[in-house]
């Protein structure tokens, strides 16, 4: 008969802390975020990587691509650059995000001349800017030609099959400015012409780049931002246990800092060959992460085969029917604090601190600070992220109510089969979907959405008695709740005046 664990597993939402002492001295202002993401020996802390606020963005089509990377990191975590989309693309992606230099944009909304103000308004509709550059070929690196804004049209007067060329500003009215300029002498020549945006173009006026004088105070004052000591933003990226010896290569020569195998079933002899590989190829220089597990074995096991850190969760992401299809998994809160118990048993044993990260299934803001209680050094987070202007996923008009699309790496528009693989052939089918496509409601900005979210961490941190995450795992205390108090912990027996969200 088959061994049954003593215990049933259980999720975030059947679990509160109960407050600590607050001391005076323990106020949010004072609560520091960061945290150790890959292993490191006992007495050589902190690690050689450490992140500003304990939060990364999955490994995901819908998530994770340069545009998300640069946001997080700027705001103080991490993204992996998904790992589902050929080498070179992913490649192109963690090279964009280490070229970056803050406030110099790449424009995503480009138009050919002959495109019409149908184009104009479906465009402004997909990325929700409504400065449109126009370049020769409609690359964001084209020839520029113009540019449109919403000044240069009247959608009441004008037609819609109105060509670009017909209502643009033309280059040769416009202010830009050459490559090379630095940041605060194109904030300077945006307050001199009174303009809101500065294209930056070569020698050939090809577009290099754009500067929009609403993002001036977001440059201004970025403390937490995540930088390697060349000052570039970090990144990571998503690898797999197949295609390990050309991609790994390709992600390290454009800049990756550390690399995560992505998988739904990281207990597996693929996983340990990948790891041994990196390990013999590149010594300890490159960082790599494992998963997913869900349990002490599957902990060993990965931090045996040399694991930097370890992803843990199986069937609990929004998108995923990992569960429903396969019958394997275990509720996320349980499995966080069974791996963490491993984790430090194998601190104690070795003398090594392997950090675990909490991958999936955080619905509420409330179950960060819950995740981090249980043992988990940092969080990985798909659906929070897709909902952003940031993430790479068209937002949509539906039913009224503007949303992102939001899919799984194991639905059929992903088919990520790397990720499911379970060896055989190689001819990347999929037999059947562990992951769906859906929508997510649409929230603006990450970082007016992460903000807020961290001062709930801080705040609950605080009530616990701690300003930073180890202090926080050390003394927090976690009670089960019954079906019936959870009831009461939401508004209840009022009318409420009107729904409210809260994320
Ligand atoms: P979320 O934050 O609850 O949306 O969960 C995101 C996590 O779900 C990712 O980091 C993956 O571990 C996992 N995931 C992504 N795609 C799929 C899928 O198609 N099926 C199952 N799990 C998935």
């Amino acid at each position: 008969m088959a061994m049954i664990f003593e215990k049933e597993s259980r999720t975030f939402s059947e679990y509160l802390l109960v407050p600590n002492l607050t001391t005076r001295s323990c106020t949010p202002d004072q609560v520091r975020l960061s945290t150790s993401i890959v292993r490191y020996r006992k007495g050589n802390e902190p690690s050689p990587i450490n992140i500003n606020v304990p939060l990364v963005s999955a490994v995901m089509q819908a998530v994770s691509d340069d545009r998300m990377a640069i946001a997080l990191a700027r705001s103080g975590g991490l993204s992996f650059i998904y790992g589902s989309q050929p080498i070179d693309s992913q490649a192109e992606m963690v090279r964009k995000v280490k070229k970056y230099k803050a406030g110099f944009v790449t424009s995503d909304s480009n138009l050919k001349p002959d495109a019409t103000l149908a184009d104009v308004l479906a465009t402004k509709e997909r990325t929700g800017h409504s400065t449109i550059a126009i370049t020769e070929n409609g690359s964001a690196t084209g020839k520029l030609l113009g540019i449109v804004t919403s000044r240069d049209y009247r959608v009441s007067r004008t037609p819609p099959e109105t060509p670009v060329h017909a209502f643009m500003t033309p280059f040769d009215h416009l202010v830009y400015a050459r490559e090379g300029i630095n940041l605060s002498e194109a904030n300077d020549i945006i307050w001199d012409h009174k303009i809101n945006q500065l294209p930056i173009v070569n020698d050939q006026n090809e577009l290099v780049a754009m500067v929009f004088r609403k993002d001036y105070d977001e440059h201004k004052d970025n403390p937490e931002e995540l930088l390697d000591a060349h000052k570039r933003l970090m990144v990571g990226a998503g690898i797999n246990t197949r295609d390990y010896e050309e991609r790994v290569p390709a992600l390290i020569e454009a800049g990756a800092d550390i690399l995560c195998i992505d998988s739904s079933d990281g207990f597996t002899e693929w996983q340990k060959d990948t790891l041994i590989w990196i390990r013999q190829t590149y010594g300890e220089t490159i960082r790599v992460g494992a998963g997913n597990v869900v349990d002490a074995a599957g902990f060993r096991f990965l931090a045996e085969a040399g694991a930097d850190f370890i992803k843990v969760g199986i069937g609990g992401g929004s998108i995923c029917i990992t569960r429903e299809q396969k019958g394997i998994g275990c509720g996320q809160a349980s499995a966080v604090m069974a791996v963490a118990e491993a984790r430090d048993q194998w601190f104690r044993e070795t003398g090594f601190y392997v950090p675990i990260c909490s991958d999936g299934g955080i619905v509420y803001d409330y179950h960060m600070p819950l995740a981090l209680a249980m043992g988990a050094d940092f969080i990985m987070l798909g659906r929070y992220f897709a909902r952003f202007d940031e993430s790479p996923t068209r937002r949509l008009l539906v039913n009224g109510t503007y949303v992102k699309e939001y899919w799984g790496e194991g639905s059929n528009r992903a088919r990520n089969w790397q990720r499911y693989d379970e060896g055989g052939d190689e001819t990347g089918k999929m037999a059947f979907e562990e992951g769906v496509d859906s929508y997510v409601p649409y929230a603006g900005k990450l970082k007016d959405n992460l903000d807020v979210s961290l001062s709930k961490i801080r705040s609950t941190m605080c009530a616990c008695g701690s300003v930073s995450i180890p202090e926080f795992q050390k003394k927090a205390r976690l009670v089960l709740v019954s079906a019936t108090s959870i009831v009461e912990g939401g508004a209840h027996d009022v009318i409420q005046k009107e729904s409210e969200r809260r994320p």
